[in-house]
C-alpha cells in the first residue's frame, strides 16, 4: 500500500527498496521505520512510499491493550519486589524458604507473576543443583549491587519477553539469564567494581572480562542451559558491532542476549549509583530513541519504549523549568517528550519545546 510521508509513523514497515534520485539506497525492503529513517526520508524529500503490511507480532508499534500495562514500571518500587528484597536479606540463612514463602503470596500486582517465576526457578534449581543457588547467593554476599541489579534485569527482561509475546518457557529462561548475566563480576576485584572515579584503560579491560569470565564460570556446569551461558558472554554486544567482547553484529546475536542487553542498560541507568542519582526514565527513553535503535534490536527496543512510556501516563513529573506537570499524552514520534498538563492547568507539548524536558518522576 502506497502512503504519503506525513502518514508514515515509527514502527511501520517499508515495503520496497528505497533509493535517492541519484540511485543511492536509503533503506532496503522490510525495514521498520525509526526516527532516524523518518528524518532521512524527509531529508531526501521522499513523498510516497510503498509500505508493507507487517505481521502484528513483528510490528513493534502494535498497540496492546491498556490492561497489560503495569501502573508503575519501576519494579524496585513494587510491593512484590520490596518484600522479595527484605525477605531474602532477612532470611539469609535460608534463601530457599524465603523464596518459597514469596511464591505463596497473593498475586496482588502484575509483577507477582514474575516473582513467582523467579522463585519457582530458584526453588526448583535449588532442589536439583545446590551450586546454582550458591552462585546467586554468593552474588548477594559479594555485592548487593550486583545481586539487586541481576534480579531487576531478570524481571525487566521477563516483562519485555511478555510484551514481545514470547512463550512462557522463554520468559522463564530470561529470568535465569538476568540472574546470571553478570556473574563474572564475582571474579572482578572489588576495588575496580566499586571504584567511583573513572576507570583506567587497564581497569576497563579487567571490567570487560566479566563477560568471558562469567561464561567460563557457568560453562563448568553441564546442567546450566547453554543459552544462559551465551547471555553471560554476549550481553554487552551491540547490534552495530560496537559492543564487547566479540564485536558481534545483530544477526550473530541471539534473542535472549539482545533482550538482556536492553534490560541491563535500562536497569543500570535508572538505578542509583554512589556517584549519581537515578537517571529519569524519560532521559533513558531519549537515549534509546537517539542511539539505541542501531545498537539494540530495533523492534525489541521500540516495544520496550512504547510500553515503558505508556506506563508513565498520568504520572506526575518535574520539568527542567522547576515546575510540576502530569503526563497526558505520549507523542508517537518522540516518546521521550510527551504532552503534559501543568499544575496551573495549561498544556505544554514537550516535543515542540526543546528547551524544557522532564528531569524527574514525582509520583
Ligand atoms: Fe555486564
Amino acid at each position: 500500500m502506497k502512503m504519503s510521508l506525513e502518514n508514515i509513523k515509527i514502527g511501520m514497515c517499508v515495503g520496497q527498496d528505497l533509493y535517492t534520485e541519484s540511485g543511492q539506497l536509503i533503506t532496503p525492503n522490510n525495514t521498520f521505520v525509526t526516527p532516524e529513517l523518518l528524518a532521512k526520508l524527509k531529508k531526501f524529500k521522499i513523498k510516497w512510499i510503498e509500505m508493507s503490511p507487517a505481521a502484528p507480532d513483528d510490528n513493534p508499534n502494535t498497540t496492546d491493550h491498556v490492561e497489560d500495562i503495569p501502573d508503575i514500571f519501576d519494579i524496585r518500587n513494587t510491593p512484590g519486589f520490596k518484600s522479595f528484597q527484605s525477605e531474602t536479606s532477612e532470611a539469609a540463612e535460608s534463601l530457599t524458604s524465603s523464596l518459597d514463602s514469596i511464591s505463596h503470596k497473593s498475586p496482588d500486582t502484575v509483577h507477582i507473576d514474575m516473582i513467582n517465576n523467579l522463585s519457582t526457578l530458584l526453588y526448583e534449581n535449588n532442589k536439583s543443583n545446590l551450586n546454582l543457588i550458591d552462585m546467586v547467593y554468593n552474588m548477594h554476599e559479594y555485592s548487593d549491587a550486583i545481586y539487586t541489579h541481576s534480579v531487576n534485569v531478570g524481571m525487566i527482561a521477563s516483562h519485555l519477553g511478555h510484551w514481545l509475546g514470547l512463550p512462557d518457557d522463554d520468559i522463564k529462561l530470561l529470568v535465569t539469564c538476568g540472574l546470571f548475566h553478570d556473574i563474572g563480576k564475582l571474579l572482578i576485584p572489588k576495588e575496580i567494581l566499586e571504584k567511583s572515579a573513572p576507570l583506567t584503560p587497564e581497569e576497563y579491560k579487567i571490567m570487560y572480562s566479566h563477560t568471558t569470565k562469567g561464561f567460563e564460570l557457568l560453562d563448568q556446569f553441564d546442567d546450566i542451559d547453554y543459552r544462559v551461558k551465551r547471555v553471560a558472554l554476549l550481553h554487552h554486544e551491540r547490534c552495530d558491532g560496537s559492543g564487547y567482547p566479540m564485536h558481534f553484529m545483530g544477526d550473530e546475536l541471539d534473542k535472549y542476549s539482545k533482550i538482556i542487553a536492553i534490560a541491563d542498560v535500562y536497569e543500570a541507568m535508572t538505578a542509583e549509583r554512589p556517584y549519581r542519582g537515578p537517571i529519569c526514565p524519560f532521559t533513558v527513553v531519549d537515549y534509546f530513541e537517539k542511539e539505541g535503535l542501531h545498537k539494540f534490536e530495533t523492534k525489541y527496543v521500540l516495544k520496550f519504549i512504547n510500553k515503558m512510556v505508556n506506563s508513565y501516563l498520568h504520572t506526575k513529573v518535574l520539568l527542567s523549568n522547576g515546575k510540576e506537570a502530569t503526563v497526558i499524552m505520549i507523542n508517537k514520534n518522540i516518546k521521550s517528550r510527551p504532552l503534559v498538563k501543568m499544575d496551573g492547568g495549561e498544556f505544554l507539548d514537550l516535543s515542540v519545546t526543546p528547551e524544557i524536558h522532564i528531569v524527574k518522576m514525582v509520583s
